[in-house]
């Protein structure tokens, strides 16, 4: 009822307006309100009164700030053509719109970015008319649901049974992703995978007095950061994992104790024996036995 009333009163406003306004903002432009809001609410009622709760809503330049100047749109008594309209914009248009306040911080590493270079706009993940309550961040949909809707081979690796807890909610994609773009590989919020990892997993970092080499190289020889069907988040179950490299193993190649003959180490998992494997501080660690 209270819709269908503001509806009909809609063009009456503007009228009211267009008539009331124009010639006076002619003569002194200052006069013209400028938090956009209170212009736009006698037609855009449903739209100003959800934007209120959002973050936007405080900022100084209202409405304007994002759909442009007023002032046309207002004379014309709305309609199409006057005000800058999002969805008529290409990806990088609409970005550049965003931009122009959020070019700093979390954001300043967008331009070039492989979202920016694959025509994944701001608004593509940012709602600034969100229907109903305010979401974090603005966003069009919960983090995990927005990022596996098109990443969906990672979608599929979080689902097996070894991952981290991202599906029950203990991580998100942006605790090791900045969906905005770094300076690193693989848009990560570190340098390289291993200090992402260390970032968390501290004493993996070491030092050690012994380091295993691949260890040390890339965390993801042996790992998966998404999502593997094997515990521990590897990639290729155990022993296959470790005869991968050592492959002298079954010729026996690596020494006595691991000669072809010696059934009982291929048949027990190598860590049985081998457990330091990411680094041993044994002065006797050598082969992370301690
Ligand atoms: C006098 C009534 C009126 C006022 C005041 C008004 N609008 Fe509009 N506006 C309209 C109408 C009518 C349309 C066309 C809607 C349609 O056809 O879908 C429109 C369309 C728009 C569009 C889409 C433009 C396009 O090209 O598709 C935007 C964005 C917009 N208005 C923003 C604003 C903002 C921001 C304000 C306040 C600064 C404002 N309007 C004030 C009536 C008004
Ligand atoms: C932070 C930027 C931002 C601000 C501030 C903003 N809008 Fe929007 N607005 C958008 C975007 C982006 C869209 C397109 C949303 C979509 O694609 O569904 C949009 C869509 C609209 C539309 C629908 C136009 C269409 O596409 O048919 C209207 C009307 C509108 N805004 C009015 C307003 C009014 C009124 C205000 C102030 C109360 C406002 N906007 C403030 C970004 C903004
Ligand atoms: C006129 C300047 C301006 C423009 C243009 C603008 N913003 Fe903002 N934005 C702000 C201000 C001010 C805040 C609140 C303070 C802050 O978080 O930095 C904000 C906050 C945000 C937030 C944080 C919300 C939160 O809950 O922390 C998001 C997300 C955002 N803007 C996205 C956008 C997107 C997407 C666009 C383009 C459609 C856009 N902004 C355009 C000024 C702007
Ligand atoms: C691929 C999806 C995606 C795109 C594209 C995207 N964002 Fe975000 N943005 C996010 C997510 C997810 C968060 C929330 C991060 C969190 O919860 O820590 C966020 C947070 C923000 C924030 C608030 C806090 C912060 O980290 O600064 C602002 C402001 C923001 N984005 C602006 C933008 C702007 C401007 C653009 C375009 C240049 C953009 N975003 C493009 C997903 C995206
Ligand atoms: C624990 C940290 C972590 C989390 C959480 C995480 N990622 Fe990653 N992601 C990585 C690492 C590390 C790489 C680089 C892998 C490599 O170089 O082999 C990567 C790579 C990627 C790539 C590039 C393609 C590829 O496989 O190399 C995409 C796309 C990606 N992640 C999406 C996501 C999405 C979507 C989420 C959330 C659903 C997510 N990631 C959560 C660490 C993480
Ligand atoms: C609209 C689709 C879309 C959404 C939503 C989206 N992405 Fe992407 N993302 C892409 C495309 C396209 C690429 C380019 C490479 C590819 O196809 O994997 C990409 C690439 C990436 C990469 C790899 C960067 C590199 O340098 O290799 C990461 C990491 C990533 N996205 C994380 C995220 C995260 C985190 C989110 C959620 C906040 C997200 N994406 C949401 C489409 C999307
Ligand atoms: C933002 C923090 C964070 C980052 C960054 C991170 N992890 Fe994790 N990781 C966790 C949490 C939390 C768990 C679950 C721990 C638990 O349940 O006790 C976990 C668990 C694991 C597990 C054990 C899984 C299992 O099945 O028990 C492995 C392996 C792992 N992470 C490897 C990595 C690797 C490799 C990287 C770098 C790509 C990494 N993590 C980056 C937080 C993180
Ligand atoms: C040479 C293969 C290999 C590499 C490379 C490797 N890991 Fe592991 N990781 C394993 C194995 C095997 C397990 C299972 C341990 C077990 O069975 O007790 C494991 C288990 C883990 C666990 C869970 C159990 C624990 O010890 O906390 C975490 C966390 C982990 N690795 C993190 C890392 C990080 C971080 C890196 C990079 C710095 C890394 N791994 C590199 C083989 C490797
Ligand atoms: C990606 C290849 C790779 C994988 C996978 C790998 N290693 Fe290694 N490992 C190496 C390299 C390289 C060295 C260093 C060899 C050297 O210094 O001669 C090494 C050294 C060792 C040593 C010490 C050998 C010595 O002579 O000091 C042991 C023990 C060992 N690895 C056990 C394992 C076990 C157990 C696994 C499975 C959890 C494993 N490795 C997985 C590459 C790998
Ligand atoms: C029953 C215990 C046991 C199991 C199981 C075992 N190892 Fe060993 N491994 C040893 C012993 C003992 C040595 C001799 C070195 C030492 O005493 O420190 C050794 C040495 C090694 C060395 C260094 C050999 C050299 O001559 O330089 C490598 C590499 C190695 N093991 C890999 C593996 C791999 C891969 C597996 C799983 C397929 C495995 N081990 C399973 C006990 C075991």
């Amino acid at each position: 009822m209270g819709k269908k009333l503001s509806l009909l009163l809609a063009p009456l406003t503007g009228l009211v307006l267009l008539v009331g306004v124009a010639p006076v903002s002619a003569a002194q432009p200052q006069a013209a309100p400028q938090s956009g809001a209170a212009v736009c609410v006698d037609c855009h009622t449903d739209t100003v009164n959800a934007f209120k709760g959002t973050p936007h809503a405080e900022s100084a330049k209202g409405c304007e700030g994002c759909h442009g100047d007023s002032k046309a749109h207002v004379a014309a008594g709305g309609g199409k053509g006057t005000m800058r309209n999002f969805k008529a914009l290409s990806a990088a248009d609409a970005s550049a719109v965003c931009l122009t306040c959020h070019d700093k911080g979390a954001q300043k590493h967008w331009a070039g970015s492989m979202h920016d270079g694959r025509n994944v706009s701001c608004i593509t993940c940012h709602d600034p008319h969100p229907q109903g309550s305010v979401p974090k961040a603005l966003l069009a949909k919960p983090q995990f649901e927005l990022c596996t809707g098109c990443h969906l081979q990672k979608k599929a690796a979080l689902m097996r049974s070894s991952h981290m807890p991202l599906r029950e909610g203990k991580m998100t994609c942006t605790s090791c992703h900045n969906p905005h773009g770094t300076p690193y590989p693989r848009m990560l919020l570190q340098v390289s995978v291993n200090q992402n990892c260390y970032s968390c997993h501290a004493e993996k970092r070491g030092p050690f007095l012994w380091e295993h080499a691949p260890v040390r190289e890339n965390c993801m020889n042996c790992h998966d950061a998404h999502g593997t069907i094997n515990d521990f988040l590897l990639k290729v179950k155990q022993p296959i994992l470790c005869i991968q490299c050592h492959n002298g193993f079954a010729s026996g190649g690596m020494g006595n104790a691991h000669a072809s003959r010696d059934r009982y180490a291929l048949n027990q998992s190598c860590m049985n024996c081998h457990p330091m494997i990411h680094g041993s501080m044994h002065p006797r660690g050598n082969t992370f036995k301690r």
